[in-house]
């Protein structure tokens, strides 16, 4: 059977969407999906992205016929879902930086959010925080330069510890609370608390998401559960296949776009 869920994003930063997922559901097959011709999609305005994500995304869910599909990207679902959800009749699942559950756990009320330039800058976070975290200070850190270090870390190579440390000065010393705001962040969890203060608690929307997508699966029999990944643009890179295929997705498949 081919895959009931299709998981998209950019570029591996959904892998750490997709993991939460097979926690919950481990019979169940996964087609993932990433956009490495439009990656980064940090830089791109709302209109290329909307445009792109829309186009993109009829095509394969009319390929891969998947019950349901999740944003794993906040650059994306920031804007696109609207879009997205007119475009298809299938769920989609987006995801949302988790400024609400930081809020709740914060103790000193000083909050950050990690995410790309893209994501800071969108009316839809300070829509959030007025909503979700009225008592915070939000301390905004827009980085494109982390996603590129997710990728790196993701294909076993070492990052420079010094220029995240660097990135993250403005959340020394003030937050308690850090929302990851990409899904290429969780990635980074162990390097982050090697730089940030031990009292900051990490949160991003990974497990919330998970939850959703258990909420509406319709759970079927699959007696070949597969794991495929999608890609847009023709790579020779062995290190991201090894680490694919140490996800579970060794088929992977060249998609023109
Ligand atoms: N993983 C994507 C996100 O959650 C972003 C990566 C990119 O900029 O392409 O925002």
């Amino acid at each position: 059977m081919a895959g009931q869920i299709l998981i998209f994003d950019s570029g591996i930063g959904g892998i750490s969407v997709v993991r939460e997922i097979k926690q919950l559901l481990p019979q169940v097959s996964i087609d993932y999906l990433f956009d490495n011709l439009y990656y980064p999609y940090g830089r791109l305005s709302e209109e290329q992205l909307i445009k792109r994500l829309v186009e993109l995304m009829s095509d394969v869910v009319n390929k891969t016929k998947p019950q349901l599909l999740v944003i794993a990207c906040n650059s994306a679902s920031t804007i696109a879902l609207p879009a997205l959800r007119k475009a298809l009749s299938i769920p989609v699942v987006g995801v949302v930086p988790a400024i609400k559950p930081a809020a709740q756990q914060s103790k000193n009320k000083v909050i950050g959010l990690l995410a790309t330039q893209g994501t800071i800058s969108r009316d839809y976070i300070s829509r959030l925080s007025n909503e979700h975290a009225p008592d915070c200070h939000l301390i905004k850190v827009g980085t494109n330069e982390l996603v590129a270090m997710a990728e790196s870390v993701f294909r076993n190579h070492a990052i420079n510890l010094d220029q995240l440390t660097v990135i993250c000065k403005p959340l020394q010393n003030t937050v308690d609370t850090l929302v990851l705001g990409c899904t290429h962040f969780p990635l980074l969890k162990n390097q982050l608390q090697q730089v940030l203060p031990q009292n900051v608690t990490l949160i991003d929307s990974g497990a919330a998401i998970a939850q959703r997508v258990c909420s509406i699966l319709i759970k079927k029999p699959d007696n070949n559960i597969c794991f495929r990944a999608f890609y847009t643009e023709r790579y020779q890179d062995d290190s991201l296949n090894q680490s694919l295929a140490q996800e579970g997705f060794s088929e992977l498949v060249y998609i023109t776009r």
